[in-house]
């Protein structure tokens, strides 16, 4: 059992105050990173509106794809179905975007703002099948909900 109890503390500890969404994302895809085990890639994507896609936001890891059609790949049915998705074997997912060859598994959670519209999709790699079990899911739906709150409404 990983003990992830820290993370929101810090989290918010990081973040509180900070105005710029950008700041915000590339911290937090910094915080994750260094402290939740077994991930090969950790970050954002951001919604454009004008194009109905998604695009590369702060994130850490391999290069990546930069921009993602809405309802294509797990990023992107997330973002449509504003829904998370836990993909426990990336192989099993129609449509899945591979990036880097390393990911076998992967979460994809939506931000939305206070009226509930999306602003973008925090993602979650994994180089091993089924990481993202109930208590990881839970905890980075919790980090997702600081990192929306802060971008919301700063301090
Ligand atoms: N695998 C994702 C693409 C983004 S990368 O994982 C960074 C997808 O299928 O949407």
């Amino acid at each position: 059992m990983e003990n992830y109890h820290l993370i929101s503390d810090q989290l918010n500890a990081l973040l509180t105050g900070e105005k710029n969404p950008i700041t915000v994302l590339a911290n937090a895809s910094a915080l994750v990173n260094q402290t939740v085990t077994n991930l090969n890639w950790v970050g954002f994507y951001l919604y454009d509106h004008e194009h109905d896609e998604l695009y590369l936001g702060p994130f850490q890891g391999q290069v990546a794809c930069m921009h993602i059609p809405l309802g294509h790949g797990v990023c992107g049915v997330a973002a449509k179905e504003v829904q998370p998705q836990v993909v426990p074997d990336v192989t099993q997912f129609p449509g899945y975007i591979s990036c880097d060859a390393a990911a076998k598994s992967e979460l994809v959670i939506p931000l939305t703002d206070k009226s509930g519209e999306l602003f973008g999709v925090f993602d979650l790699d994994a180089p091993v099948k089924d990481r993202f079990d109930q208590q990881l899911v839970r905890t980075m739906k919790e980090v997702a909900q600081i990192i929306s709150k802060v971008i919301d409404e700063p301090a």
